[in-house]
């Protein structure tokens, strides 16, 4: 039998234009899956899909009208599998000077679309007896970073909401598991640390001595979605170079 391929399962990867989400998918799409992306910025999305040989739509998971379009449009190309959520990060802000309005976007984007998404592909996945749902959330929710509160606070909303789903799927073949990056060379990281000395600095201080690249996280997606992961289920799998020992 060969080990870690996916032919034949179809993935809807969300923020899947770039960085993280779009390594996800070229991961998947390397094991044999044809995978559906979905991002807001138009141009982007379709030169990611035309690298992978994916379909793409364009769709904002931060609300519940881009949540539908996301799924239709994937569920038009067959049964969602696979299904990785995914989208960009809360702004920065220390914890006192988040706004209402932010918290309640970073609700939106950041907690409810894993919820909204699973919702809607959970019973097709309950039905064939096989599926995998994966959250990318941060290392944030093990060691809170001081300015990205909507961040740390709603991403270990979303991983306990992952491990409590995975409770009442776990029987029909659904895992639930969320992959929690560390520092990723990607444009978010790139904006969030743009002071080179400063960027050296962070970096002295992973164990690692470097950021991670996105393939490194995408990978693990990956194997998180594979059959052979299938007893792999409630868990978070950090990728963050040993920052969260
Ligand atoms: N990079 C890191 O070091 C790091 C570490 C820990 C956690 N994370 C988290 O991992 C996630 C991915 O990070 P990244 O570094 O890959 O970010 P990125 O390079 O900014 O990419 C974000 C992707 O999500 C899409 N997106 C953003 N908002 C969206 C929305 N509302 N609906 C649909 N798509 C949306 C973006 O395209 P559009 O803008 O065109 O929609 C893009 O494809 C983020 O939530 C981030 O906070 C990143």
């Amino acid at each position: 039998m060969t080990l870690f391929r996916l032919d034949g399962k179809h993935a809807l990867v969300t923020g899947g234009s770039k960085g993280i989400g779009l390594a996800a998918a070229h991961a998947l799409v390397r094991l044999g899956a044809h995978v559906t992306i979905a991002a807001r910025g138009e141009a982007a999305l379709r030169t990611a899909a035309d690298a992978l040989g994916a379909r793409c739509v364009v769709a904002d998971v931060g609300t519940p009208e881009g949540v539908r379009a996301a799924v239709e449009a994937a569920g038009a190309a067959g049964p969602v599998d696979i299904l990785v959520s995914n989208a960009g990060g809360p702004p920065p802000s220390l914890p006192s000077q988040v706004t209402e309005e932010a918290w309640r976007r970073g609700f939106d984007v950041t907690f409810l679309s894993t919820v909204r998404l699973a919702d809607a592909v959970l019973p097709g996945m309950r039905e064939r007896g096989w599926g995998r749902i994966i959250a990318i959330t941060s290392l944030t929710v093990e060691r809170p970073a001081l300015t990205l509160p909507v961040s740390n606070a709603l991403r270990a909303g979303v991983t306990n909401y992952l491990r409590t789903l995975a409770l009442e799927v776990a029987a029909d073949g659904v895992t639930c598991n969320t992959v929690a990056p560390g520092y990723t060379a990607t444009d978010r990281l790139r904006a969030l640390h743009a002071d080179p000395a400063e960027a050296e600095k962070l970096q002295n201080r992973i164990p690692a001595r470097r950021f991670g690249q996105p393939n490194e996280v995408g990978a693990a997606v990956a194997f998180l979605a594979t059959n052979e992961a299938g007893y792999i289920t409630g868990q978070e799998v950090l990728v963050d170079g040993g920052w969260g020992i």
